[in-house]
């Protein structure tokens, strides 16, 4: 049996599927980056970011990944010799310890199990046990794990100590609730490829007003010159675009999602996407199957599911795919031991219990005794209690 490609149904948690819409924005005509068509395209992307996360302050595309983001904010904030403490609970939030190594900057590390939450009061003890820490590094939405780490409570804490908080809002931001102002958080990376639902390439990042004052009162910069922010500021204030060539059909495309989130609404996006997240769960579990998250912290976005004993993550995971789905395996520790789903950007009910089915068939033809229908007909039974 074999499945036509183009047709493959992406239920790894990015590249998510992207919408014919998008698609279509970004065969448009590539105006370069210096005309005033571009510019102006420009501009009411930026304001379309600002208004997901509820900002007046402007945001900066890099032509890059989310990784490319995250590497702004270190580059751009820290300062030769300046610690950092790294909250640890996943193979994303691992980064910031590789990227805090990468710029030479001191790092301090709070290390949780894969699928355990982040804990604030342990942050609030890391700051006040050592005043050396300027910045504290998080994760928002874990995806490696699928854990949804309290980031809210993890602003008042820093804020409380006086401290900058650099977050990871790569799987949250366009997904799941996002409040950079409000929740205390001083700089926010984001990439295109996941719930902003363009394809990979856009880097995001958004600076808060304490960031800017830490930014712009360094006395000494950590080396960059691509991810120079006071660059892109300086650029953007003047003539509304970008230093460098930007990724101009990638900037149409997200121009075009994000005029369709808000077309949708966004507390309906948000609903939308933790309905599907309730959905799956009550699938997986109805399975027979158990979750790595810590039930207390389950993310949106994205499902992580331990493997049943006797599967093999490989086999599972190019056979689901010859029946045209494909499905994400573990990272670090936890590779070979479970998979994920995702549940982001134009996924719906009929993506997640197609996925369901077809994993019920594949781990039965693999020896696995799951009852046929029994994942399904749990989703289906919350779905009825979705919409009731
Ligand atoms: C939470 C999180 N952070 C960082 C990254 C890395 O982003 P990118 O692959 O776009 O560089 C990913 C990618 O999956 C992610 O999910």
């Amino acid at each position: 049996m074999s499945v036509d490609e183009e047709l493959m149904l992406l239920m790894i948690p990015g590249p998510v599927p992207v919408h014919p819409r998008v698609y279509r924005a970004m065969s448009r005509v590539l105006y370069g980056h210096r005309t005033k068509e571009y510019q102006s395209q420009y501009k009411d992307t930026v304001e379309l970011l600002k208004r997901l996360l509820h900002t007046k302050q402007d945001v900066y595309l890099f032509a890059g990944s989310g990784t490319a983001a995250m590497e702004a904010a270190i580059a751009n904030v820290l300062e030769p010799g300046e610690k950092v403490l790294n909250v640890v609970n996943g193979k994303f939030s691992e980064r910031w310890n590789d990227l805090s190594k990468a710029y030479g900057v001191e790092a301090a590390q709070i290390e949780y199990e894969y699928g355990q939450a982040a804990k604030p009061e342990a942050i609030a003890e890391a700051l006040e046990a050592d005043e050396d820490i300027r910045a504290v590094t998080i994760c928002h939405n874990e995806t490696s794990t699928a854990v949804l780490n309290p980031a809210e409570e993890i602003g008042r804490i820093v804020r409380k100590h006086d401290r900058l908080l650099i977050v990871d809002g790569i799987t949250s931001v366009g997904g799941d609730h996002v409040y950079p102002d409000k929740w205390g958080f001083d700089v926010l990376a984001t990439g295109s490829q996941k719930c902003l639902g363009v394809p990979p390439g856009l880097g995001a990042i958004w600076v808060g007003s304490r960031g800017w004052e830490k930014i712009q009162s360094r006395k000494k910069k950590l080396p960059s010159y691509y991810f120079d922010l006071v660059k892109s500021k300086k650029r953007y204030d003047g003539s509304g675009d970008s230093p460098f060539t930007s990724a101009v059909s990638l900037l149409y495309g997200l121009h075009e999602s994000l005029t369709m989130m808000f077309e949708e609404g966004y507390e309906q996006r948000v609903e939308r996407h933790r309905r599907l997240g309730r959905i799956t769960r009550a699938g997986y579990l109805g399975m027979g199957l158990e979750l790595l998250a810590d039930p207390k912290h389950y993310s949106n976005t994205v499902t992580a599911v331990k493997y049943p004993p006797g599967i093999k993550d490989s086999e599972f995971r190019s056979l689901i795919r010859k029946f045209g789905v494909l499905i994400a395996g573990g990272q670090g520790p936890v590779k070979g031991k479970i998979f994920r789903t995702n549940h982001m950007n134009i996924c719906i009910e009929r993506d997640v219990l197609t996925t369901m089915s077809l994993i019920e068939i594949t781990l039965k033809q693999l020896g696995y005794p799951v009852s046929l229908g029994s994942g399904v007909s749990a989703a289906q039974e919350q779905m009825l209690k979705e919409f009731d």
